[in-house]
């Protein structure tokens, strides 16, 4: 419907969904008005307040885009070229553990072993190594409960007392109790890992105070709610892609033989020399990006060419349907990876041509961790298994927040007798 509108109306157009109206801003030239409208026009927070019982009172959503961003700014630290070594390390790690866990061979539900294995290396490296030991006495189950908070109701109505919004808030209190446990520990042990906690603990707002418990608690959340969901769905449909496409799959082996045979073990610069990798998982955003929509309350009226879209309406842009417009991307609906190669480079003709991970002040801050773990989990994988699709490619899920593939999901493995020099 989406690319209809666009094809009969041009780059901004208008169609209700329920009582609400909406306004549709697609194409690179209307993102990058999108992207740059100031806060008291184009507002995220207005939209995104279902996450607050999600993420806790006094951060992200709930407190001014300004203290936002200096939350989220407290953690650039943590994600730069050091911590992204580390973080490698643990990605392999980590998918090695399940690639052992997999025998010669079977069959799994891909989105659920993704997911699984997302959380794991996101609670390792997202929040700290406690986390991760805490998984099975209760962590996961928690984060279920959270998770199961978002939905369609709570959109609109985040507090409507019902069964699964009274299991999120027991979720969030058992988790902040968790997390507090753990901030208590390091403070009586002095231990001081080096990660997205202790980076939080140690952090100072510009006016001298330091973070409450809660605050954290709640910062971490944002960040992991963020980052989790959405690197599991990406991950599944990179590998259900891969498993149709024997001709680029081949070529991929071909570039994990050449990188370590050199570089023998996984490290950030070897994630960063699989090119050819890198190109099939940036065609798996265009094709599936997880957040189909970016939604912005219009709070006065916004004048784009010779339109105004008024107060009260809801702004959009679509990455699933942008990444589709045939004057941006040739033939958009074949999984062609070589797109962005040059001298094509179809990514680089148009700032915000690609916008699987938005774009402007609230542009996602994870997309190179993202990119790093799923080149790590799919470098580790195809080395050592072939996987194979009986069916068609799965249609997407658009009754979820993050769209993945339609469940179930599954996908057979063999173990490979002849594996690359990746140690
Ligand atoms: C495949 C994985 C991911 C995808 C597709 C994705 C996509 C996005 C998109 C589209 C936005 C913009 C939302 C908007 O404008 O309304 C966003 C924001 C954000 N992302 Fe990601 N993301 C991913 C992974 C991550 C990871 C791993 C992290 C953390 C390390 C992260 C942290 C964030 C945060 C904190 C924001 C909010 C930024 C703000 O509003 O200022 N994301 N992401």
């Amino acid at each position: 419907m989406l690319l209809r509108g666009c094809r009969e109306h041009g780059d901004l157009f208008r169609f209700r969904l329920g009582l609400r109206e909406c306004f549709l801003f697609i194409g690179p030239e209307a993102h990058d008005f999108y992207f740059r409208a100031p806060e008291d026009e184009l507002n995220a927070k207005a939209v995104y307040q279902f996450t607050v019982p999600i993420f806790g009172r006094g951060v992200a959503y709930d407190v001014s885009p300004e203290v936002m961003a200096e939350q989220l700014g407290f953690l650039f630290p943590a994600l730069r070229e050091a911590a992204m070594q580390k973080f490698a390390l643990i990605m392999y790690e980590e998918t090695s553990l399940f690639a052992d866990s997999l025998g010669e061979d079977g069959e799994v539900d891909l989105p659920v072993v993704m997911n699984q294995l997302t959380v794991k290396i996101a609670s390792r490296c997202l929040i700290g190594e406690e986390v991760r030991d805490q998984m099975d006495a209760g962590f996961a189950e928690a984060y279920h409960d959270l998770q199961k908070g978002i939905n369609t109701l709570g959109f609109f109505l985040p507090n409507l007392p019902t069964r699964a919004h009274r299991s999120r808030d027991r979720a969030r209190r058992k988790v902040a109790e968790l997390f507090s446990r753990i901030m208590a520990k390091r403070r009586l042990s002095g231990a001081r890992p080096d990660d997205f906690m202790q980076t939080l603990m140690d952090a100072r707002y510009k006016d001298g105070r330091v973070l409450s418990d809660d605050e954290i608690t709640g910062i971490l959340l944002t960040v992991l709610f963020a980052g989790q969901h959405t690197s599991s769905v990406l991950a599944t449909w990179t590998g259900l892609e891969l498993a149709k496409t024997p001709a680029y799959l081949a070529r991929i082996r071909d570039e994990l033989q050449d990188v370590y045979r050199v570089e023998g073990a996984m490290s950030l610069a070897s994630l960063n020399r699989q090119v050819t990798l890198e190109h099939a998982v940036r065609e798996c955003e265009r094709l599936h990006p997880p957040l189909i929509v970016l939604i912005r309350k219009v709070l006065k009226p916004v004048h784009y060419g010779d339109y105004v879209v008024p107060a009260g309406a809801l702004a959009m842009v679509s990455p699933a349907a942008s990444h589709r417009l045939p004057n941006v991307f040739a033939d958009p609906e074949r999984f062609f990876p070589d797109r962005f190669t040059p001298p094509a480079s179809e990514d680089k003709q148009h700032h915000y041509a690609l916008i699987g991970f938005g774009g402007g002040k609230h542009q996602c801050m994870g997309k190179h961790f993202a990119y790093l773990q799923l080149k790590a989990i799919w470098t580790v994988l195809l080395d050592r298994f072939d996987f194979y699709l009986d069916t068609p490619i799965p249609t997407p899920n658009y009754g979820s927040w993050v769209t993945g593939p339609k469940r179930p999901c599954r996908i057979r493995y063999r173990r490979r007798s002849q594996a690359s020099s990746l140690r």
